[in-house]
């Protein structure tokens, strides 16, 4: 049996990437920073600290593969960069074979601070000498869902920015991605891969108003922003690489029920 430790195993992608191991009956190890984690029944839970550089070598002791989802990106120098170098130096490389790592379409491509922190995560994995594979993917549906949820403010009109478009991914379906690396032999970086559709946020908004039956005013409006900026380029889309099933209404019509 193969066992892998899952670093942010308690987060939103990490718990599905942790589900889709037990079920290929792989051993699992979650490291978390939290006081009172839970993970499922038969997940080792090692209590540490990336940042802190705690429970490290504990957590990777026995690790044939360990699959990076952890990330703070309100303390990325801390968490993301330092977090990631101790986890690299604490991994014995006779026993860990190789390292996958979550990263995001194009952050070879923006300035943005985040996007530029996951692209030295990336340049430092491949300096490890680690035998190594790295995912990019674009934005998850919960992110977007998380964007549109700051405007809308329940009064009877939505109001969003014009211009911006997005091909998310459901989060299980990149997890299984992810799952898929682990179990190859290490690729370096992958090509990167997109949600199933790519849809204007405009159209997006208004299918949420729909499954919500709600009958607000939606209002497309000139806002500036640098985050907005960065979601009507191209650099959050991967339109070569589809994949994946779900949709984002079928995402809205699971998530918003429960
Ligand atoms: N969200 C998106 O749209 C998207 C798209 C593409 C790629 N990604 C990438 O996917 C990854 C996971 O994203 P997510 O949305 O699942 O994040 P999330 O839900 O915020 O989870 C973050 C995880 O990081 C762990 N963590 C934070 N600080 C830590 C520390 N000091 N020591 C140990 N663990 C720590 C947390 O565990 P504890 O709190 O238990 O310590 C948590 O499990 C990130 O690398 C992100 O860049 C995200």
């Amino acid at each position: 049996m193969k066992n892998v430790l899952v670093t942010g195993g308690t987060g939103l992608l990490g718990k599905e990437v942790v589900d889709q191991l037990l079920s290929i009956k792989y051993g699992v190890t979650v490291l978390s920073s939290k006081k009172n984690a839970t993970v499922p029944a038969g997940v080792q839970l090692i209590k540490g600290d990336l940042a802190s550089n705690r429970g490290l070598e504990e957590a990777t002791r026995d690790a044939d593969i360990i699959v990076h989802c952890a990330s703070n990106p309100k303390d990325t120098q801390s968490v993301d960069i330092k977090g990631t170098q101790n986890l690299l130096n604490a991994i014995d490389r006779d026993k860990t074979l190789h390292f996958v790592y979550i990263s995001i379409i194009n952050v070879d491509k923006s300035n943005y601070a985040y996007y530029q922190t996951k692209i030295r995560v990336e340049q430092m994995i491949a300096a490890s000498g680690i035998p190594f594979s790295v995912l990019r993917t674009t934005q998850f549906h919960n992110y977007v869902l998380s964007i549109l949820k700051t405007f809308d403010k329940k009064n009877g009109t939505l109001a969003i920015p014009d211009g911006m478009h997005f091909q998310s991914i459901e989060v299980k379906e990149a997890a299984t991605l992810l799952v898929d690396l682990a179990q190859r032999e290490p690729v370096g970086l992958v090509r990167g891969v997109g949600g199933p559709e790519l849809l204007k946020f405009e159209e997006m908004a208004k299918t949420y108003l729909h499954v919500l039956s709600r009958k607000d005013e939606l209002k497309v409006r000139p806002l500036q922003s640098e985050e907005y900026d960065r979601y009507r380029s191209e650099n959050n889309i991967w339109p070569t690489n589809s994949y994946g099933r779900v949709t984002w209404e079928a995402f809205l019509r699971h998530d918003l029920a429960s």
